[in-house]
């Protein structure tokens, strides 16, 4: 059995192929975390409870217990899993334990997204039922292994038992004690169009504070970080991964305590989010995902992108390949009418894609981004025959036909906010800031929620729309609602992302064909929460491919590459103004969910040529891509400020090997780079594809393969390994 209790040791042992989790029941009733890391085929490691012991008198037991579901009180001074604050104000809630159970499968989450079992078979789940007696708040602590995919969930679920409210301030999803203080936190960082740049920093005493408190997970950090050993890299060394399944404002939170251990938590922001839980009433956090190896960065990575891409996604699309697509957004902005986008649709056509994006712009009076926000209804002097006639005639032409939305807002000039100007987020009595001209409807109302499914549902019910793309382009300012009472303000945001969630859920299994694709400015809300509705993202407003390198390679340290969404567009990039060749913008795309976003009337004929030879290629090959196992070779981030990179592929049978290999910077009198690639059958023989050579699996693995240097800037080589 994958979760055990040892009685005799009070242990519960859980354990994955390549981890083991053991928690310790302890004389009062508290559950203390003893280890996590590399597999203890016989558990044994009761004795570490002899250990702990009171320090000085300013430094008692509790507050040096290894505490797994950390509260306030009785000497514990770090940050809480948990704080109710009760009725007569104080927060020392005392979680002990009552009973556990352990069961097949994995129960879902209420009102939130989560992994899940397709089969009983595949999880197990450990329930502790924990209670604080004075107040009567029970906590059921959920942990659920997936014993093949080799990653832990945890969750909690609050429920008020007592007679009167608690008033929650912390419900994170999973902290966790490291022994000692040597580590490093790895996590993503940026801002628009420099989304998901991998940060490594050392753990101490100072906090890091990895959070969002914008009401999405945000461009600015992502809610994902790893905790590493010093020596722990891209291929080997241990790293602890903790990955919360949410899409709005989140904290990670890495410190080194006074006694030199370390302790990683992860789940809603308490800056952010406060609920009153009534008597009988209930609270579920969000998921975190916990993923361990000795494999370094990449083999956490590999965990993730089998688990999301398998039992985090849904649907029709989770396991197909997706459709070639071009999108206008880059080709036009808001000036378009049916005839460019037709024009559009032959060019695309003729180079064998498949799908046709009609972007921002198509609805109300849109010719600039300053209204029409939440009317819904089609500009007639843009699409004459409307938004069902074009999709038609997209199809005729032989393409699918998609199209976008940003159902999460408002524009003050609508028709939308003149009949109901209390349907967005604010404050009484304070400004309403608005961003790109636009407010946020307030999601945490249900009268709002039906009318985005129902005016979503309208237009997808009368037109062959065959993908969505779902854009939400600006934060919280005044997450607050009308419809909550003052002690429940500090609940709208979470509210929101509830709401939000059972929008996705109503729109997505009543359309249960359509590709849906999210998007926030870009990778503003790249989040496993959203990918469990919307089985790709758009990655990034930044499609200058230098850029892209280093996008890509942040965003697939916790995400699959079928669910990061890259495109082909102009050169000089509308972005950076850099200058980049043709060839190097469809490699840089290749392997992801690969798209146009450029006019293709402008390109010259070779450029076209190798557009059209791209596409050919990606139909060839994203079957593979689709499975096959991503590894990063060469980071973009290496010491130079554009430095050149590596990934491959590699399909599950290890016959096949595609290495992208890309030189933003030509260097003169250059010397050989060798790239080692990884995970190939030592003992098979594999010819590249191109030159007809054929090399050995193991040479290429530990001796390395030479890429033709760089013939100018912005070079990059494919290179297609199939064995004998
Ligand atoms: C932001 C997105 O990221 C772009 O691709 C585009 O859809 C614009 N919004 C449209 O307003």
């Amino acid at each position: 059995m994958p979760i055990v209790f040892d009685e005799t040791e009070r242990v519960f042992h859980i354990s994955g192929k390549s981890f083991s989790y053991c928690l310790r029941l302890d004389e009062r009733g508290e559950i203390l975390n003893l280890y996590w890391g590399a597999p203890l085929p016989r558990g044994g490691v009761g004795y570490l409870a002899e250990s702990f012991r009171d320090g000085a008198s300013f430094d008692l037991r509790r507050g040096r217990l290894p505490l797994e579901i950390p509260t306030r009180g009785a000497g514990w001074y770090g940050t809480p899993t948990v704080r109710a604050i009760n009725e007569r104000g104080d927060d020392m809630t005392c979680l002990r334990y009552v009973s556990h159970s352990i069961t097949r499968g994995k129960p879902p989450l209420e009102g939130l997204p989560a992994t899940y079992a397709q089969d009983d078979s595949e999880a197990t789940t450990l329930t502790l039922t924990l209670r604080d007696d004075l107040t009567g708040l029970e906590a059921l602590a959920e942990y659920t292994v997936f014993e093949t995919l080799d990653a832990m969930t945890r969750s909690i679920r609050l429920t008020n038992g007592g007679s009167s409210a608690l008033r929650l301030t912390h419900m994170l999803s999973a902290s966790v004690p490291f022994f000692g203080g040597e580590y490093d936190l790895v996590h993503l960082n940026g801002a628009w169009a420099r989304e998901r740049a991998v940060k490594r920093e050392t753990v101490g005493q100072a906090v890091l504070r990895i959070e969002s408190q914008r009401g999405a997970s945000g461009h600015e950090e992502n809610p994902w970080v790893c905790l590493v050993g010093g020596d722990t890299g891209e291929f080997s060394g241990e790293a602890w991964a903790f990955s919360l399944v949410y899409s709005g404002s989140f904290l990670a939170e890495a410190r080194v305590n006074n006694n030199g251990d370390t302790r990683v938590s992860i789940g809603l922001n308490p800056e952010t989010c406060q609920w009153r839980l009534e008597p009988g009433a209930s609270f579920q956090t969000p998921e975190a995902v916990l993923v361990y190896s000795t494999d370094g960065l990449n083999g956490v990575s590999h965990i993730y992108h089998t688990l999301y891409r398998t039992r985090l996604c849904r649907g029709v699309w989770r396991d197909k390949p997706r459709p070639i697509l071009i999108n206008n957004w880059e080709a036009t902005y808001f000036q378009f009418n049916e005839a460019k986008i037709l024009d559009i649709v032959t060019r695309a056509k003729a180079i064998g894609v498949e799908l046709m994006v009609l972007d921002d712009g198509w609805f109300g009076k849109r010719d600039t981004d300053n209204c029409s926000l939440g009317d819904w209804v089609v500009d007639r002097k843009k699409l004459p025959d409307g938004v069902d006639g074009l999709a038609r005639k997209v199809n005729e032409a032989g393409m699918l036909f998609g199209l976008w939305f940003e159902p999460e807002m408002v524009s003050p000039d609508s028709d939308l906010y003149r009949a109901h100007p209390d349907w967005c987020l604010h404050a009484e009595g304070r400004p309403r800031t608005e961003a790109r001209r636009q407010l946020i409807l307030d999601l945490s109302r249900p009268d709002v929620q039906d009318y985005i499914v129902e005016s979503i549902c309208a237009t997808l019910q009368r037109a062959p729309i065959a993908y969505v793309k779902w854009d939400m382009n600006r934060n919280m300012t005044e997450p607050f609602s009308t419809s909550q009472s003052p002690e429940r303000q500090f609940e709208t945001q979470h509210r929101y992302m509830l709401g939000l969630y059972r929008v996705l859920e109503a729109i997505t299994s009543r359309f249960p064909n359509v590709l849906f694709e999210s998007c926030s400015g870009g990778g503003g809300r790249f989040d496993p929460g959203i990918l469990h509705y919307m089985p790709q993202t758009w990655t990034s407003d930044d499609t200058d491919p230098v850029e892209r390198l280093k996008i890509q390679y942040g965003t697939s340290y916790a995400y699959p590459p079928s669910s990061i969404c890259a495109h082909v567009s102009a050169s000089p990039n509308h972005q950076t103004g850099r200058s980049t060749s043709m060839k190097m913008r469809c490699d840089a795309a290749l392997g992801w969910n690969f798209g146009f976003e450029l006019d293709l009337g402008k390109l010259d004929p070779d450029d076209l040529d190798v557009t059209r030879d791209q596409v050919e290629r990606v139909k060839e090959l994203r079957g593979f891509f689709q499975t096959a196992r991503f590894t990063r070779l060469q980071s973009p981030f290496d010491s130079q400020a554009i430095s050149d990179a590596a990934w491959q592929w590699v399909s599950e049978d290890r016959r096949k090997v595609v290495l992208c290999a890309f030189q933003p910077v030509v260097r003169p009198n250059p010397a050989p780079r060798r790239v080692k690639l990884k995970g190939l059958n030592a003992d098979n023989l594999y010819r590249e594809q191109g030159g007809g050579r054929v090399f050995d699996g193991a040479a290429l693995m530990y001796a390395g393969f030479v890429p033709t240097p760089a013939q100018g800037d912005a070079d990059s080589q494919v290179y297609i390994f199939e064995a004998e």
